[in-house]
């Protein structure tokens, strides 16, 4: 009866999985605070694809780690840096829709994401043109989706135009509408190797604390073209999530943060919670909230578990 007249299913179609690659490595390498996420080589795409798809999932977000970084972040709009090569070699050994990350702090020498001025300050607007490059540079590589995390202003839009323009007028855009500056992205950190060296992110990012500047950023974003809206962390900002559900009529995203995954896992590493539960009611609070979709370090494993195995 239960099954009956239950209100949210999940299903492993609504799951996109984040994949990490970096230049520097001949295998796999682990990263102690995030238990069962490796960061790939280059290289051996087909068999880590198919074990992806196996499990159901047919989504993945991908980030990089490159060989060089410097000031203005250049091997993220390299035509061969390490997110273009991992798409290009996704695209050619998979059926998986590949979405790029596309961001400038994993790529940057002062870990920000985007171009400093000399104050200290990220200095907006080149920093945006930049970003139409690494879109269309991520476009040409075959991506199928291009997700913006930067948060900075009248980034939507300045993609947008930079793909057109480039020819990529059916590629559409997952904006990071709504992300906080958040302490659940450490263990991200560890793995992408970019924390900023100097001063946060508060500049770009948003205040925990605020509901109605996350409508805002949501709503500027629809409006300069965002095909799919996102809030991030996911756990801590379910009523920001119900609220963009309610309002806006865009496929919401929701991405469940490195933290998030990486406390899941400490405390069931030690005994003390049943990971396997605490994992799906953890998917099914953010699906229950109001997302369609949701970034997961869990995707594999909770659609192995929704298949029965
Ligand atoms: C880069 C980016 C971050 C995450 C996704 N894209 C880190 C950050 O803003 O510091 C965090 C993802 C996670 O914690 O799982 N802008
Ligand atoms: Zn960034």
């Amino acid at each position: 009866m239960r099954d009956l007249v239950r209100e949210t299913r999940l299903d492993p179609s609504n799951f996109i999985l984040p994949m990490f690659f970096d230049e520097n490595l001949e295998k796999d390498r682990m990263t102690a605070s995030m238990p069962d996420i490796p960061t790939h080589p280059l290289s051996g795409y087909e068999d880590m694809a198919n074990k992806i798809e196996e499990s159901g999932v047919s989504s993945v977000i991908v980030f990089g780690v490159p060989k060089e970084k410097d000031a203005c972040g250049s091997q993220a709009y390299a035509q061969n840096g390490v997110v273009q090569k991992a798409v290009r070699g996704l695209k050619e050994n998979s059926g998986l829709l590949v979405i790029a990350d596309l961001c400038m702090c994993e790529y940057t020498d002062h870990g920000h994401c985007g171009i400093l001025r000399e104050d200290g300050y990220v200095d907006n607007d080149r920093t945006i043109e930049l970003y139409g490059e690494i879109a269309v540079s991520q476009a040409e590589a075959g991506a199928d989706i291009i997700a913006p995390s930067g948060m900075m202003d009248g980034q939507i839009a300045a993609i947008r135009a930079a793909l057109d323009d480039a020819g990529f007028v059916n590629v559409p855009i997952m904006a990071y509408s709504a992300k906080y500056q958040s302490a659940y992205y450490g263990p991200f950190r560890d793995i992408a190797c970019s924390a900023p060296g100097k001063g946060n992110r508060a500049q770009y990012q948003m205040d925990p604390a605020n509901r109605r500047e996350a409508l805002r950023e949501i709503e500027s974003d629809i409006q300069e073209g965002a095909d799919i809206i996102m809030v991030k962390p996911a756990g801590p900002y379910l009523d920001i999530i119900r609220e963009a559900a309610d309002r806006y009529p865009v496929p919401l995203c929701a991405y469940q943060v490195s933290g998030e995954y990486a406390m899941i896992k400490a405390a069931a590493a030690n005994g003390w919670i049943d990971e396997d539960r605490i994992m799906m009611e953890s998917l099914l609070g953010i699906k229950r909230a109001g997302a369609d979709m949701m970034i997961t370090y869990y995707a594999e494993k909770a659609a192995r578990m929704l298949r029965g195995e």
